[in-house]
């Protein structure tokens, strides 16, 4: 009876709720324990006064929960504020939700009360539209689906390996305020093209409230904070850009195992070559695919520790090793399909399926495009040279701060790291999980090797996919080894890649 009275004091004196939350200090639970179970004498009163300073606060407990049931049922349900049972979780928000939420609360209004269903557009944007991509990024809407049901989703896609097409819409859309709501980030230095301290919401909140620093590997958080510090996109994977995919069957039939070293590959790809098979498939149209190879090809030539120093100037690029890794790529695109020039990266992969190509080098994308195609005869190395190396990248989601839809694009971001919509996504990506808690046995051999060899392998930044390097670096080093698939022009390769080393500042 006397809460009943302290419960319709409250709804008349709602202005000076605020006041009274600020003056009284409260015992906020820690980040990690933003829950409470229900003990038996608790009412929402006592609670408010414990959590967030003062009992007159209790509408902002009973909201934040009965929002919070809406996307995870193991919250209560609060219809009546006196009604509370023991064993009812309750969702506490921090001081200044609750105080950001009585300064808005409208007694004569209570729908607040009762929390919101999501409802609006979520617009998504990626260039994932081939077989396995598509298919991920379809799981991961599922799993959103089911939480915010009256939300359409805007697939917002335009095709373009690695993002070549998709990267420069974007920027003209954030630039004239018209981004989409959430958008495919590469974790690393990426962010910077995007001038993100401008366009970009930094989401350094909702990793503290969703408790992510603790869920990624700690090579991964580093990334992801490369540019400026801060979080800017929520990670959904990890890719291996250095995969060596071949045709079991056509390696079978003429004995040959993946060449581990330059020399290996000769002499398979000469055994090919005198079958005639295709040795080496390559798609080059997107004007992407020659500078992700070629990272593979230096980390091969150079090893680790050197690949590392390209980026950081203690690895020169006038050296001779240099020259040797462009001398191997030269030898290499000697097997190649003469019309690469035409094909992007999946349909090369289609001579690979066919049994006309043998070996093929590519990210690990390949491997859920192959599972899309229902193909399963592909088999896997390392590319020449990087036993124990694994070429990193990683798929984020950003938000944009013009984004229209900031509910909605947090519980999109919210999905994105969360395990279910991981273990949803990454199995039919062709990658394995950003978090380190998924379900092995939910993925292919393949992904397993990839698991296994990410906890062990010397992890270096892939350049092609917006770790290593700036984004305007990045674009002059693709720049000059798509012109150097058609030139063939070692000495000028080389001079181009250490003038893009000195236009990015890092070379002298
Ligand atoms: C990469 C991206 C991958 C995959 C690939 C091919 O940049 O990180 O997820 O989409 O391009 O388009």
């Amino acid at each position: 009876m006397f809460r009943k009275t302290l419960v319709n004091l409250v709804l008349v004196l709602v202005m000076l709720l605020t006041l009274g939350l600020s003056a009284v200090s409260a015992a906020p639970l820690a980040q990690e324990e933003l829950s409470y179970t229900i003990k038996l004498g608790d009412t929402l009163w006592a609670l408010g006064e414990k959590y967030l300073g003062s009992g007159f606060a209790w509408p902002a407990l009973m909201a934040a929960t009965n929002q919070k049931t809406i996307e995870d049922s193991t919250f209560a349900y609060i219809a009546n504020a006196d009604v509370i049972h023991p064993g009812w979780k309750l969702a506490v928000p921090s001081e200044e939700e609750a105080e950001a939420f009585m300064a808005a609360y409208d007694p004569d209004k209570p729908a607040l009360l009762f929390g919101k269903r999501a409802s609006g557009q979520l617009i998504v944007g990626s260039w994932w539209t081939a077989g396995g991509e598509a298919e991920g990024l379809a799981g991961m809407f599922r799993i959103y689906r089911e939480k915010y049901p009256d939300v359409e989703i805007v697939n917002a896609t335009m095709a373009g390996g690695a993002g070549t097409n998709f990267k420069a819409g974007l920027k003209t859309r954030l630039i004239g305020g018209d981004p989409e709501d959430t958008f495919q980030l590469h974790a690393g230095l990426e962010a910077e093209s995007y001038s993100a301290e401008q366009y970009l919401e930094p989401l350094d909140d909702l990793y503290a409230s969703e408790g992510l620093e603790a869920v990624f590997p700690a090579d991964l958080v580093t990334m992801l904070k490369a540019y400026g510090g801060h979080y800017w996109g929520v990670p959904v994977n990890i890719h291996r850009s250095n995969v060596l995919w071949y045709n079991k069957a056509v390696f079978e039939a003429n004995s040959l195992t993946p060449p581990a070293n330059f020399d290996e590959f000769v002499t398979v790809a000469e055994a090919l070559r005198a079958a005639g098979i295709t040795p080496f498939v390559l798609g080059s149209k997107d004007g992407w695919e020659a500078g992700h190879i070629f990272e593979d090809i230096l980390a091969g030539t150079l090893g680790a520790e050197k690949y590392n120093g390209l980026w950081t100037g203690d690895t020169p690029w006038t050296g001779a090793d240099v020259a040797q890794a462009l001398e191997n790529f030269t030898m290499m695109l000697g097997y190649a399909n003469p019309d690469h020039s035409a094909h992007t990266w999946d349909s090369a992969g289609e001579f690979l399926i066919a049994g006309t190509g043998g070996m093929m080098i590519m990210g690990d994308w390949t491997d859920g495009w192959f599972t899309s195609k229902g193909f399963t005869g592909y088999g896997w190395a390392p590319p020449p040279g990087t036993q124990g190396i694994f070429v990193a990248l990683s798929d984020s989601f950003a938000m944009p701060a013009a984004a229209s839809n900031v509910e909605n694009a947090l519980n999109w971001l919210k999905v994105c790291g969360s395990l279910e919509g991981q273990e949803a996504f990454n199995p039919q990506k062709g990658s394995i999980c950003a978090r380190t808690d998924c379900d092995p046995s939910l993925f292919n051999a393949y992904l397993q090797s990839a698991m296994v060899d990410w906890g062990q392998d010397a992890i270096v930044a892939s350049v092609a996919h917006g770790a290593a390097a700036y984004e305007s670096w990045a674009t002059d080093y693709k720049d000059v080894l798509t012109l150097f698939v058609a030139s063939g022009d070692v000495a000028a390769a080389q001079a181009g890649l250490q003038q893009a080393c000195v236009d990015a500042g890092v070379c002298q």
